[in-house]
């Protein structure tokens, strides 16, 4: 049975499940795990901040997330694949208006990254 997000454990199932795919991904798994040596442990708890606070406006995200992306080695490819596996991630579990409000978010979100990326040429 799919489910609405409804609150802060739905979220949390929405990003642990996508971070188990991202881990699990050939192309986007290296740029977290060998290039960013990303730190899961805090890292986790951000994107929880940061997913609740686009979908129920919580406001306990306060960071600023493009300048992280600018030194990664990414380009359409990786983008077009992480787009990829939130929709299905999504798809699978989740229904509803904040299920479509997640999508909607991410694609517009990935869309402004790659253009501030591309002015900063830095897309490879
Ligand atoms: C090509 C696609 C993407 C890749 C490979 C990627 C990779 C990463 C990595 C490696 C980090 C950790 C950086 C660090 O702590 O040093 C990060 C952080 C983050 N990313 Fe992405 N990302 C991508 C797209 C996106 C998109 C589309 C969004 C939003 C919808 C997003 C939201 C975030 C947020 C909120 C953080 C946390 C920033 C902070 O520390 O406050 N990312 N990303």
């Amino acid at each position: 049975m799919k489910r609405e997000i409804v609150d802060s454990e739905d979220v949390k199932l929405l990003v642990d499940s996508f971070y188990q795919r991202v881990n699990q991904d050939d192309l986007l798994s290296p740029v977290f795990n060998d290039f960013a040596k990303v730190d899961w442990e805090s890292h986790m708890p951000k994107m929880y901040q940061f997913w609740e606070s686009i979908l129920f406006g919580s406001a306990t995200y306060q960071g600023r997330p493009f300048p992280k992306h600018i030194p990664l080695p990414i380009g359409i490819e990786h983008f077009d694949r992480w787009i990829q596996l939130f929709e299905t991630n999504i798809d699978e579990q989740f229904t509803g208006e904040k299920a479509e409000m997640a999508k909607h978010r991410a694609h517009t979100i990935a869309h402004i990254f790659k253009t501030k990326l591309k002015h900063l040429n830095k897309f490879s």
